[in-house]
């Protein structure tokens, strides 16, 4: 199967008092996946968004939400995320002491399961379950607030998930989040990585639709050719 590349804004640069229209300016300009960044102010050292926020977006816009739970005791809020309209749920590895019945409560109602890992949680915490996964979320910088800068050693580890995915040992996609910009974006597309946030560099401009579109640029010469299996 040919994967496409995704780029996915993430929402936590935009400016709140006109989301919708920052919605729209990026749903025009041709992203399929919005990125939702929750954080609880315990996981990590902020405090965003929640489910009511989540619902009102959904009603805001067709794209996928993608929702990344930076949020302890995630398994207590699934069900609320997922009313809102959740379609893609990503819990840390290192909030989760339960992550094989998360995932599979993930799976039952239909949502795409992914996990989240620090930049310091290694890719093979997730061997026992890697059939489980629709994605993963190599966390790029330190999880909790946006504008921070790429960590490199990160790169080894979407390298590492790849070859696994090549070996066939993971079948899910590779998610990449933090510091990422159309300085860097090669280094991670080269490394592996297929689903693109970028919070920032898109909402920071003056121009996000123009942000995206100079992304889409550089992720279209790496458009992958269906294998022949
Ligand atoms: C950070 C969040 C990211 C953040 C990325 O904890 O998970 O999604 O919004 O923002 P930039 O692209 O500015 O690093
Ligand atoms: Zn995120």
């Amino acid at each position: 199967m040919g994967t496409k590349i995704e780029i996915a804004p993430s929402i936590l640069a935009a400016d709140f008092t006109r989301l919708a229209d920052e919605i729209n300016k990026v749903e025009n300009a041709g992203a399929n996946i919005l990125h939702l960044d929750v954080m609880d102010g315990h996981f990590v050292p902020n405090i965003t968004i929640g489910p009511p926020v989540v619902a009102s977006i959904r009603k805001s816009t067709r794209m996928l939400l993608d929702v990344h739970l930076m949020i302890e005791r995630p398994e207590n809020f699934l069900e609320d995320f997922i009313r809102a309209g959740a379609d893609w749920i990503s819990v840390h590895v290192e909030a989760d002491r339960h992550l094989d019945r998360t995932l599979n409560f993930l799976k039952e109602k239909g949502v795409q399961a992914g996990v989240a890992l620090n930049p310091a949680t290694p890719v093979g915490s997730l061997d026992e379950v890697l059939h489980l996964l629709d994605y993963v979320l190599i966390m790029t910088v330190n999880p909790g607030f946006g504008g921070q800068k790429f960590i490199p050693s990160t790169l080894e580890k979407i390298r590492k998930l790849k070859r696994l995915a090549k070996s066939d040992a993971y079948r899910g996609r590779i998610e990449v989040d933090g510091g990422i910009d159309a300085g860097n974006l090669s280094k991670v597309l080269d490394a592996g990585a297929d689903i693109i946030v970028a919070g920032s560099a898109i909402f920071s401009r003056e121009d996000a639709a123009e942000a995206i579109l100079e992304m889409k640029k550089i992720a279209g010469q790496y458009v992958k050719i269906p294998e022949i299996v």
